[in-house]
């Protein structure tokens, strides 16, 4: 017998999210000018892990600092979004930052993870309904780039308040920026709702850089594993140390890159491909878009959203932007 606290996490709304051709979007990438790679598939196991140790870092200040607004302004940003929301978050992976949220919102109607890897998704779902015993949670496995549904059930237990932390609005281009922000309007249609959202602010190159390039090499070691995944999971033949990591702040485009730059004139196969690299040459392996409040309050408002309000820190890395959906 179930202890009657215990929370019972939904079933799974599976949504059966299309896997993505890694083989096609690999050779297409490294037969572009210039070379590039989806940053995707930075995130195999060894790259989450990777990934987990960037947060903490002493140069990449985006984690803890969103961490610490989150802490701060809980009050303020409990009162601009009110009672009774249902938090839908894209793209959850361990539902940690959520919990910073779930806890200074009045009485939440529930929250509804959606991620594109299944397993993990309900294994975070119930690691949350451990300690959140009455908040009812709606797992959805769907991949947000194509299609974002919230089950019937949660649809009916509340205003959308949907929460997209942690800058991850900066891996999209402009044109794919406002599909995103579009598709997130629109899930809050015909009832109306609030978008929260986490975005790096443009500042000092270096500072810039310095989170993209840390001291102990674990972004570089990061982005390297992008080229150990493709040899893994295309019989690729990429030799991980012919190529350095390179972060540089494109303030033109308001963006840091990064690249892995051929030390050497080299020749890699994957699958029976050949591709050629000279010396020097880079393969673009990631955009993280940097934005101001306005020009990003200005981003959204084409894509449907109202700005209501941001929160920062002391000393304005990162922002915490709160919007409401137009009635269409
Ligand atoms: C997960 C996309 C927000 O752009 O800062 C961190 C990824 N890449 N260090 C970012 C990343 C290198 C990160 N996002």
């Amino acid at each position: 017998m179930m202890p009657s606290e215990t929370n019972q996490v939904r079933p799974l709304h599976d949504l059966h999210p299309s896997p993505s051709d890694m083989l096609a979007e690999v050779t297409e990438g490294l037969s572009s000018h210039p070379k590039t790679l989806p940053c995707k598939y930075f995130y195999d196991a060894r790259g989450s892990a990777l990934f987990d140790q960037i947060c903490e870092v002493e140069e990449y200040y985006p984690t803890r600092t969103e961490i610490s607004i989150l802490r701060q302004h809980a009050t303020e940003i409990s009162q601009a979004i009110g009672p009774d929301a249902l938090v839908v978050e894209p793209g959850s992976g361990n539902s940690r930052k959520v919990r910073l949220l779930l806890e200074a919102l009045k009485s939440p109607a529930g929250y509804v993870p959606l991620d594109i890897s299944g397993d993990h998704l309900v294994e975070a779902a119930d690691k949350l309904a451990r300690d959140y015993t009455h908040l009812p949670i709606w797992p959805v496995c769907a991949d947000f780039n194509q299609s974002i549904a919230v089950p019937q059930e949660a649809s009916d237990a509340g205003r959308r308040l949907l929460f997209f932390p942690g800058s991850t609005i900066g891996n999209f281009d402009e044109k794919d920026r406002r599909a995103l922000l579009e598709r997130f309007a629109q899930l809050c249609r015909p009832h109306g709702g609030q978008l929260l959202i986490g975005i790096d602010l443009i500042k000092d190159t270096k500072r810039l850089e310095q989170a993209y390039d840390d001291k102990r090499g674990v972004t570089a070691a990061f982005n390297g594993n992008l080229l150990t995944h493709i040899n893994r999971a295309l019989d690729g033949n990429f030799i991980v140390d012919q190529f350095t990591h390179r972060a540089l702040f494109n303030r033109a485009h308001s963006r840091i890159e990064m690249h892995l730059v051929s030390e050497i004139d080299q020749t890699v196969e994957i699958r029976g491909q050949r591709f050629a690299f000279k010396a020097g040459e880079t393969i673009q392996t990631e955009n993280s878009y940097k934005f101001s409040i306005e020009g990003f309050a200005e981003n959204a408002s084409h894509a449907g959203w109202r700005f209501e309000r941001s929160w920062s820190d002391s000393e304005n890395l990162f922002g915490l932007m709160l919007f409401s959906a137009e009635r269409p």
